[in-house]
């Protein structure tokens, strides 16, 4: 029988990146106790990877903004897939959680007038984007860091939760194990919040680090869970692209924000040659208009490189396609023509990009003040993910909350750069107080020794595998490369087919692998646990990319390769059948009520 430590909680968070520290300082000012998980140790999360900004419509400065506009920009940029609800409660709710932020003591950049400055992004109609240098993420993580830690909050480092636990329906705790000490780890309690993050890890090519492997994801479905939208996968424009070793490491989109422009191999702005119809009126069709808006002259239009995610990366990619790439597969990303324009161009990039200046200079042996930047798509952030409710965060399942990139809605079919920031703050805030609400409300939890242990043998199979079972690194890898291949950022029918069936085999190979050693420290069995909630959201992923018979937003259908209206109506909900096979549904998206009807049609110009 396993042997493992037992640990009570009101409300237990697992993930500790910016929506989990903000969910359980939510949770603890209400009074309960406080448990928050951490994979990783505490403080390395992907919030850090959103770089440029966290959006808010604070209007410091361009005052024509307002919440109104950043529900529009929000919904437009994400196809009118969106939880509308998540979205107005979003844009109204994010200034104050910048604010809020800012009085625990995060130094974000100043206007000169000494207000938060704000700076452009892709998608965003005016300059929308609080920050600090390129570094905005990492600032607002230690910021929360420091609070959290002054709340009371029991953190649980270098864990991973293995199997949710219920009682009935309701999520009543989670079997984890340490994995420093192999030990299992049984938690109980009232209530539940997903804060896990993504799924870059499916992929080969990815912005994300070992962590990001879907688990929240997994855990919620194999508990019962919806997952919507899986099919909408964000592949940001702007990787790294050579030296290999770090391939696909974020290049952020403040580089544009800053005036940052994308070439071919001919030395063309390539993204002139194509503008989407409902961006045309905002989009700058010359140079010089395009240069004008990035210094603030409200009469201009955005320069195109400013279009939404999905739309540039597509453009990077058929240029590439189409043999007028960078010698290592990708384009140019240039910010140093600005000093064409600017006195002190090089100080102010190192002003304004200083982790961008450090990261090429030390990995790339390139000075982006003087020289333009090889960059590709990369794997970045799953619009998809647990369907919650728009209002508590509460999932499908009794007691379990989601918030931050495993919850979906808010985005719909494209995310929009610096709205994950503010989205984690705005749900993990409402997150970690319904989850508190709930668990003061509900009777305590009772949770079965039966099903942890069945949770603790499962995991522990990689060990009793005999003869020379194969190592899960190479199924992982396999897995990384196939969806790199066949369900990446251009899809067809036959490839995606071809991916199930690959999928199939790998998931038997991993019912086999083995790993040797003990439990202590030992990163093959965890990429054997990991492994398995890989399978399950590369599959998700594939069925509602296979079901979805069009182009939009994150999903680009070369079979499909137009919008189809039809398609609009419905969110495809990916759910555990009775039989243990994942089951797809078409769940209509319920009707915009008029006042926000209103509001798209007048922000439509
Ligand atoms: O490009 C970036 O700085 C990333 C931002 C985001 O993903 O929101």
């Amino acid at each position: 029988m396993a042997d493992f430590e037992r640990v009570e909680h009101d409300v237990l968070v697992i993930g500790a990146g910016g929506a989990g520290l903000r969910a359980a300082i939510a949770a603890a000012a209400t009074g309960v106790r406080v448990g928050l998980v951490c994979k990783s140790l505490l403080g390395k999360a992907h919030t850090v990877m959103a770089e440029g900004g966290a959006a808010a419509a604070m209007g410091n400065v361009d005052d024509r903004d307002s919440w109104r506009v950043h529900f529009a920009d929000t919904m437009r940029g994400g196809q009118y897939m969106n939880n509308w609800r998540m979205a107005e409660l979003h844009a109204q709710e994010a200034p104050d959680r910048i604010r809020e932020l800012e009085a625990w003591g995060a130094v974000f950049d100043r206007t000169p007038d000494g207000r938060i400055l704000q700076r452009n992004f892709g998608g965003h109609r005016y300059p929308r984007l609080a920050h600090v240098g390129d570094r905005t993420g990492l600032e607002m993580i230690r910021t929360l860091q420091d609070h959290a830690i002054h709340q009371g909050i029991d953190v649980h480092m270098e864990v991973t939760v293995i199997q949710l636990l219920q009682d009935g329906e309701r999520v009543v705790g989670a079997m984890a194990y340490d994995r420093e000490r192999g030990r299992f780890r049984l938690f109980s309690s009232g209530a539940v919040v997903l804060a896990t993050g993504g799924i870059g890890r499916a992929f080969d090519i990815t912005s994300n680090s070992w962590e990001y492997t879907g688990d929240g994801h997994s855990l919620a479905y194999h508990a019962g869970a919806d997952l919507i939208d899986m099919e909408f996968v964000q592949f940001h424009p702007t990787g790294m692209v050579w030296p290999p070793s770090v391939r696909g490491i974020l290049v952020t989109e403040g580089v544009r924000g800053e005036g940052g422009v994308l070439r071919n191999s001919e030395g063309k702005r390539f993204m002139f040659d194509d503008i989407p119809e409902n961006y045309r009126s905002q989009t700058a069709d010359n140079e010089e208009e395009g240069w004008r808006y990035t210094q603030g002259d409200k009469s201009a239009r955005r320069p195109p490189e400013l279009l939404t995610r999905d739309h540039v990366a597509r453009c990077i990619q058929r240029e590439v396609r189409e043999g007028r790439g960078s010698p290592h597969g990708g384009v140019y990303l240039d910010i140093a023509w600005i000093k064409e324009r600017l006195p002190k161009a090089a100080e102010h990039i190192k002003k304004k990009l200083p982790s961008m200046y450090h990261q090429f200079m030390q990995l790339a042996n390139i000075d982006i003040t003087t020289t333009p930047m090889e960059v590709g798509p990369t794997t970045h952030y799953i619009m998809g993910g647990i369907r919650v409710d728009g209002d508590s965060q509460m999932t499908s399942v009794p007691g379990l909350f989601a918030a931050g990139e495993c919850a979906a809605g808010l985005h719909g079919a494209n995310r929009l750069g610096g709205n994950s920031l503010s989205d984690l703050l705005v749900f993990g805030k409402r997150a970690g107080e319904y989850a508190a609400q709930f668990a003061r409300e509900q009777p305590a939890p009772r949770v079965e020794a039966g099903a942890a242990e069945a949770a603790a043998a499962s995991a522990l199979a990689p060990f009793e595998r005999d003869g020379s079972p194969e190592a899960p690194y190479a199924i992982q890898h396999e897995l990384q490369r196939m969806m790199q291949d066949l369900v990446g950022i251009v899809r067809q029918e036959g490839e995606m087919q071809q991916a199930l069936d690959r999928l199939a085999a790998l998931s038997e190979r991993a019912q086999h692998a083995g790993v040797h050693g003990n439990r202590e420290y030992n990163p093959g069995w965890h990429t054997a646990l990991d492994l398995r909630h890989l399978l399950t959201v590369s599959e998700a992923i594939t069925l509602a990319a296979l079901e979805r018979k069009e182009s939009r937003g994150g999903h680009f259908r070369d079979d499909y390769p137009d919008k189809d209206a039809a398609y609009a109506t419905f969110n495809i909900v990916v759910r555990r059948g009775a039989d243990g096979t994942m089951q797809l549904e078409r769940r209509p998206i319920p009707p915009m009520p008029d006042d926000l009807q209103a509001i798209i049609e007048e922000q439509k110009s």
